[in-house]
C-alpha cells in the first residue's frame, strides 16, 4: 500500500499558502524545542509563491529564519553565483534577501568549483546535511520528465549528490529562462542525490497546471522505477503531493 498523501486545492495560490504555513509551523515547533529546522529547498517557477508567503509571514507575523538551515537541491554547472540564471541569485531574490536567515546558514551547490573538486564538494554537501541531523522537510517540484532535483530519468534510488548531464527535455524547458536560446542552457548541473532526498523526514512535492498532470499521474500511480525518479517518492514514509485542481 502506498503511504503518500494527496491534497488538492482550487489553485496554486491557495496551495502555496497551505505549504508555507506547514513550513512556518515546523520552524516554530522546532525552535520552541530549542532545535534548528533543516529545510531542503527547490528553485524553478513552482515554489515562488511559497517563498512569497514565507516572506509575508516573516514581515507581518514575526516568523524568524534565524534558526533555520537550508540546502538547495541543485545548481547549473558551470554557473557564476551572480549570473542571471544562477540558483544562488534566484534564492536570494526569491527568499533569502527578504528574511532574517544568516548567510552562513544556507547552502546551494557551487557552480564555480573546478571539475576535479566536484566529487569532494558533493560528499561534503551530504556530510553537512548529516551533521545537522538530516533534512526535516524537503520541498520538491517535478520536471516534465519526472525528475526531482536534477535527478534525471535513469537516476538510481540510492544515487548520491553528483554532477548530472541534463536531459534534452530539461534543457528545452529551461531555454525560456536563457533568452529562448537552448545553446545557452548549461548541459550539466550538480544535484542532491535521490538517496538524500528520500532520507528527508517529510517531503512535499508541488505540481501546478495541466502540463504537469500526466507526469504526476505516472509518478503517483505508475511503477516505481528509474525511468521516472519522482516515482521513488512512493517508497517514502511521509510524502505529501500538493496539487491544484
Ligand atoms: C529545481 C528543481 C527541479 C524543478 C523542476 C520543475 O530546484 O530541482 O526539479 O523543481 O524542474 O520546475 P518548474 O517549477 O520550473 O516547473
Amino acid at each position: 500500500m502506498n503511504r503518500y498523501q494527496l491534497k488538492f486545492f482550487a489553485d496554486s495560490q491557495e496551495a502555496s499558502v497551505f505549504v508555507a504555513h506547514e513550513i512556518a509551523n515546523l520552524i516554530r515547533q522546532k525552535n520552541k524545542n530549542g532545535e534548528y529546522c533543516v529545510l531542503g529547498l527547490a528553485t524553478g517557477s513552482t515554489p515562488k509563491s511559497i517563498y512569497k508567503e514565507l516572506i509575508r509571514l516573516h514581515k507581518e507575523e514575526g516568523l524568524s529564519f534565524k534558526k533555520v538551515y537550508s540546502f538547495n537541491l541543485d545548481e547549473y554547472y558551470p554557473m557564476e553565483p551572480n549570473s542571471l540564471n544562477s540558483y544562488v541569485r534566484f534564492m536570494k531574490e526569491q527568499l533569502f534577501n527578504h528574511v532574517d536567515i544568516p548567510a552562513e546558514n544556507y547552502f546551494i551547490p557551487d557552480g564555480t568549483i573546478s571539475a576535479d573538486k566536484i566529487k569532494e564538494f558533493c560528499a561534503a554537501y551530504e556530510q553537512k546535511i548529516e551533521a545537522l541531523g538530516g533534512l526535516d522537510f524537503q520541498l520538491l517540484g517535478i520536471g516534465g520528465n519526472g525528475h526531482i532535483g536534477f535527478n534525471e530519468p535513469g537516476s538510481l534510488i540510492n544515487s548520491g549528490t553528483r554532477l548530472m548531464m541534463l536531459d534534452h527535455a530539461t534543457r528545452v524547458a529551461a531555454a525560456s529562462e536563457f533568452g529562448g536560446q537552448l545553446s545557452k542552457v548549461p548541459k550539466k548541473a550538480i544535484t542532491l542525490g535521490v538517496e538524500k532526498i528520500l532520507q528527508a523526514k517529510r517531503i512535499v512535492l508541488l505540481a501546478w497546471g495541466e502540463r504537469k498532470a500526466l507526469v504526476l499521474k505516472a509518478a503517483i500511480e505508475g511503477p516505481v522505477d528509474e525511468t521516472l525518479p519522482a516515482s521513488y517518492l512512493q517508497t517514502h514514509a511521509d510524502t505529501l503531493f500538493v496539487i491544484d485542481n
